[in-house]
């Protein structure tokens, strides 16, 4: 089961959602050598920030050939600066280039970018119509349903996107006013898909392997895109990818669990300052952990803890126990 992003296939048809400060090269390889994933994605990138060269945006724009396929996206309001951005992510050469029409946060949203081009179609066409003309490589879009309950207007700005050439796009089924509450409402990518004739990918609340498979038959969506189903089972691709092609869903075992994460947090320790790593750690291991046994045990232990060092001490001690305990 394949799908095409303009001449980029998508094989499995599944995308990883491009998530702030998770989706960065440790995890997107990760997640790449696992397997069963079509196309990672990279976190939303400024526009501004490209344009200006700032070093940390280019560095965040780093990707492996591991990786790809890849997308990057970016944000901003300014046609200019997007062309600009495009032009310049085109040259570092992913395989897609992906425009955020989604981003709720109130600091996006108040520099008019992300979802807040849901509010003003027309800024939103320029800028995919200026982009589309500067990059030869697909574009596509990531939209929600649009800014709040009386403004849904994710019909409109997806026959926008499929009238200027744009590849593909996403939709995550939340509108920008409920953040992420409530429950994604699927029915609206089955309206969406039956509108437009080029690839819909679609968003939100899928955890597990059946869900996957449950979306694209409710909602006929041509592919999936996962996000947060993705970091707390770091398998779900696989196992989505195995129920597509009918073979054996395999559960992580305990020790897989503990290999990836030794490997992931020993790869970010030996990158990042100190401060940062520690943020991230407990990040990661929230998800990581969740619904182990004693997984909330070590996630108050760990925020007790002063260095990346004693971290992973207790990590691999945590998991230690579990063996254990599995073996007794
Ligand atoms: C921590 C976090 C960061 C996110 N960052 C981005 C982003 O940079 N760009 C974007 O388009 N969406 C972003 N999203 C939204 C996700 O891509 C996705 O649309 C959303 O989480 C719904 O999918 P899910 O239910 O599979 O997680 C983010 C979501 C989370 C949880």
């Amino acid at each position: 089961m394949s799908v095409q992003i303009g001449p980029v296939p998508v094989d499995p048809p599944l995308i990883l959602a491009p998530m702030a400060g998770v989706t960065d090269r440790d995890f997107r390889l990760i997640i790449r050598r696992i397997g069963g994933v079509g196309v990672v994605t990279m976190e939303f990138i400024s526009s501004r920030a490209i344009v200006g060269g700032f070093p940390k945006t280019l560095e965040l724009m780093e990707f492996s050939q591991e990786e790809r396929p890849l997308s990057i996206q970016i944000y901003g309001s300014d046609v200019d600066t997007m062309v600009e951005a495009a032009r310049v992510v085109e040259e570092l050469g992913p395989d897609i280039c992906d425009i955020n029409m989604g981003c709720p946060a109130n600091k996006v949203l108040k520099g008019c970018a992300g979802a807040a081009l849901m509010g003003d179609l027309k800024l939103a066409e320029k800028m995919i119509a200026s982009v589309r003309r500067a990059i030869s490589i697909p574009l596509t879009v990531k939209f929600r349903l649009g800014l709040n309950d009386q403004e849904r207007n994710y019909t409109d700005l997806g026959r926008i996107c499929e009238d200027n050439g744009v590849a593909a796009v996403a939709m995550h089924a939340r509108t920008a006013k409920q953040m992420f509450r409530g429950e994604a409402e699927w029915p609206e990518i089955a309206r969406l898909k039956e509108l437009l004739s080029i690839p819909v990918f679609g968003n939100g609340d899928v955890r597990t392997s059946e869900d996957a498979l449950r979306m694209m038959a409710e909602t006929g969506c041509d592919g999936v895109m996962i996000g947060r189903g993705v970091t707390k089972n770091p398998w779900l691709f696989q196992q989505i990818a195995a129920r597509m092609a009918e073979s054996t869903v395999v559960e992580p075992t305990v020790r897989d669990r503990r290999d990836l994460i030794l490997t992931h947090f020993r790869r970010v320790a030996e990158r990042e300052p100190s401060k940062f790593a520690l943020h991230k750690l407990r990040k990661f291991t929230g998800w990581y952990t969740h619904g182990l046994p004693h997984g909330r045990k070590l996630r108050q232990r760990i925020n007790e803890l002063p260095d990346v060092q004693s971290f992973l001490a207790a990590v691999e001690e945590f998991f230690e126990e579990i063996l254990v305990e599995e073996a007794a």
